[in-house]
């Protein structure tokens, strides 16, 4: 199993910054990235709905071969992980809402939090609030919109940061000093978020987190690739090839992106 693949899925593109953040850490393991961006956004579907959805992803990774998952989805991690791990035989690693490191290092105890629906109203969230926020005012923002333009080859465009701007001014103008980022699509946004959120403002992106628990499991279950060797990466997308090319092409790879249809 050390040889096999890890499998990656998201509901479409954001979970390529999670990948950028293995690729850092781990060089020398294979990867499958599984862009369901035909069935984007997870955030606005029901329960049911994105776990079915994260079961047949799931499926068809470990139908590749895959020896352990990383579900880059803060939206399929709160809703499905859980049932995942239950029911697959494979290690799971997931992606939530960074709200824990926020609420400790947080000076103005006001901590934002953007992310989709699906995330915000789940019950892992709200037990993550729970735990690791108290005394601290959480501010919830659902980040309507910014993943269909990502998904749409829209992001740099000036109307993003007209809607970044408009979604975040409320939790600005109580005084957050921390932005989480609980959705892997926006960490692409942040060159926009850093053009006008105040320097004092942290933004936290999970990401690296993951690519170290990532490590951590590998080591801990003899799954780590050992050997110098170059990694094998490939992706796939139920969606548009070009527009998963330009994002490849965005964030500086060759690769191209192969159709999927389930
Ligand atoms: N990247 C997904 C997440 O982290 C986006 C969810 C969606 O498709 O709405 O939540």
């Amino acid at each position: 199993m050390r040889t096999a693949p890890i499998g990656i899925f998201d509901s479409g593109l954001g979970g390529l910054t999670v990948r950028r953040e293995l690729f850092e850490l781990l060089p020398r393991e294979d990867t499958i990235y599984l862009a369901d961006s035909a069935n984007a956004p997870y955030g606005e579907k029901s329960p049911g709905e994105i776990l079915h959805l994260s079961r047949r992803n799931t499926e068809w990774l470990l139908s590749r071969g895959c020896k352990l998952i990383v579900v880059a989805c803060n939206t399929a991690t709160t809703n499905a992980i859980e049932s995942l791990r239950r029911e697959f035989g494979v290690p799971f690693i997931g992606i939530e809402p960074a709200i824990k490191p926020a609420a400790l290092e947080s000076r103005s105890k006001k901590i934002g939090v953007l992310a989709t629906r699906g995330t915000l109203t789940s019950s892992l969230f709200a037990n993550t609030s729970r735990l690791y926020a108290s005394g601290i005012q959480v501010l919830e923002k659902e980040g309507k919109g910014l993943v269909r333009i990502i998904e749409s080859g829209k992001w740099r465009e000036d109307a993003t940061k007209e809607l970044l701007k408009s979604l975040l001014e409320p939790m600005l103008s109580e005084g957050i000093d921390h932005l989480v980022l609980g959705c892997t699509h926006y960490p692409l946004l942040i060159p926009q978020l850093r053009e006008f959120l105040p320097g004092s403002v942290k933004i936290l992106d999970p990401g690296p987190a993951v690519a170290r628990q990532t490590l951590a499991v590998l080591n801990s279950k003899n799954l780590a690739q050992t050997g110098e060797r170059s990694a094998v990466h490939k992706v796939f997308t139920t969606g548009d090839t070009e527009l998963a090319n330009q994002m490849l092409r965005w964030l500086g790879y060759s690769q191209q992106a192969q159709p999927l249809s389930f």
